[in-house]
């Protein structure tokens, strides 16, 4: 019988706390792809999108992720729209700090005054009065990152924002943020085939900051049959997009994987890799037999 979703449990997933506040299931829900084509403008099939965020929370998904940036505004607004109001224990992890020109296109803008704007912007969207953690969605090259940091000390100090967490920084980044302020998580890119973040991840691990990895699926590609996953899927009577997101579960308790879909069916399939449970040599001959 091959793993089917079944509510998530504390158990199956294990847990991390936000700081000093809210405690949530490891395993997310990552809000992307609720979008049109280059992440811009209307997903195809609003109703299912709707419908895929519903079904999330029924599944126990405590942990959503999005930015200002998709679609932009597509995102948390469809959020809104299908949650609002929302359950107690839901974390909605946003960001800010990139602006849209256009399908595929991203430039950022760390300015503070951008910063300031987008942080507004997210919760008049996600009517929220507070944003339990906000990202610094990537650092911007021509302003500091003292600066951009600096202005989301100051909506965390203004109440505006809960928490604090970066994305797409390096080592070296993650430890000037540290000496700044509390930083509670990262989000960087990285999966069974894509792993420059190895070093990033074993810092966050050793600081018990949580790690939260983009592309957990690498866009569904590491979801096909065919490929290096298919023999231990097959052991578990699994699918081969369960076994990499078991596959980043097992490997670090402070993984937060937020696969994305803008289905129902996959949705299900992702959840339900909760259930799988890798063993040491596993996890170690998944990461040889993909190159990363
Ligand atoms: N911080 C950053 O810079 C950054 C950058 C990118 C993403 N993110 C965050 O990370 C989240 C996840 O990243 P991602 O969406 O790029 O990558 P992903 O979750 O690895 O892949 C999503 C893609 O895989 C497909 N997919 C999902 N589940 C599947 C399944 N079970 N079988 C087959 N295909 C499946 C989806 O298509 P369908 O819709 O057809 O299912 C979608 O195209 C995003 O939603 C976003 O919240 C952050």
């Amino acid at each position: 019988m091959p793993v089917t979703a079944e509510p998530l449990t504390d158990e199956a997933t294990g847990t991390f706390r936000i700081g000093d506040g809210p405690t949530v299931r490891r395993l997310g829900f990552g809000s992307m792809r609720l979008t049109g084509p280059g992440i811009w403008g209307e997903p195809e099939d609003p109703d299912e999108c709707r419908r895929v965020l519903r079904r999330a929370v029924e599944l126990g998904v405590n942990l959503i992720d999005t930015a200002d940036a998709y679609g932009p505004e597509v995102s948390e607004r469809l959020i809104a729209e299908a949650l609002y109001p929302y359950p107690d224990d839901l974390v909605i992890a946003t960001k800010g700090g990139l602006t849209r020109t256009g399908p595929g296109q991203w430039p950022p803008d760390g300015r503070p005054e951008h910063l300031r704007e987008a942080c507004e912007g997210s919760l008049r969207r996600l009517k929220l009065e507070r944003i339990e953690l906000y990202q610094l969605h990537r650092v911007d090259p021509k302003v500091p990152f003292e600066v951009s940091l600096g202005t989301l000390i100051e909506l965390r100090d203004e109440g505006k924002i809960a928490h604090i967490g970066l994305s797409n920084v390096s080592v070296a980044q993650l430890e000037q943020g540290l000496a700044m302020t509390e930083i509670v998580t990262v989000q960087n890119r990285y999966n069974l085939s894509d792993r420059a973040s190895e070093d990033v991840l074993d810092a966050c691990t050793e600081r018990g900051i949580g790690f939260i990895p983009w592309f957990p699926l690498a866009t569904g590609s590491l979801a096909q049959p065919g490929g290096p996953l298919d023999e231990v899927a097959r052991a578990h009577d699994a699918t081969p997009a369960q076994i990499a997101l078991a596959w980043l579960l097992a490997r670090s308790p402070i993984m937060l994987p937020i696969p994305g879909t803008s289905k129902v069916a996959h949705l299900e399939e992702n959840i339900a890799a909760a259930q799988v449970r890798l063993d040491d040599d596993e996890v170690r001959a998944l990461a040889q037999a993909v190159r990363a």
